[in-house]
């Protein structure tokens, strides 16, 4: 279980309980998290979850793949170092406290 501080698309802040295993871009669309779109529904092929990894987040949440690289430079929203692909990032204890900013998805 990790608690993941979400800022969301509208600039709302909200803490989101995350189930570990589950990927990050679920336990924001379960939450409701305003800007998850997430088209594909997890399957790398859209760019609808965007995020940017606040803070030192980005040491803990694992390297971008190779195709979410390609699919990054597609998003809606400007890509960052600190972008990454939510579906791409599985929840474990070790991401309690992980701040999350949500890009213009739309
Ligand atoms: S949900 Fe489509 S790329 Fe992540």
């Amino acid at each position: 279980m990790a608690k993941i501080y979400v800022t969301d698309a509208s600039g709302t802040d909200q803490v989101v309980d995350a189930s570990n295993g589950d990927s990050l871009m679920n336990a924001l669309l379960e939450a409701g998290v305003d800007g998850m779109l997430a088209d594909c529904g997890g399957g790398c092929a859209c760019a609808t979850c965007h995020c940017y990894i606040e803070g030192d987040g980005m040491s803990l949440v694992g390297e971008v793949n190779a195709i979410e690289n390609v699919m990054l430079d597609s998003a809606a929203s400007e890509r960052r170092e600190n972008s990454r692909l939510s579906c791409q990032i599985d929840i474990s204890d070790a991401l309690d406290g992980l701040t999350v900013t949500v890009a213009e998805n739309g």
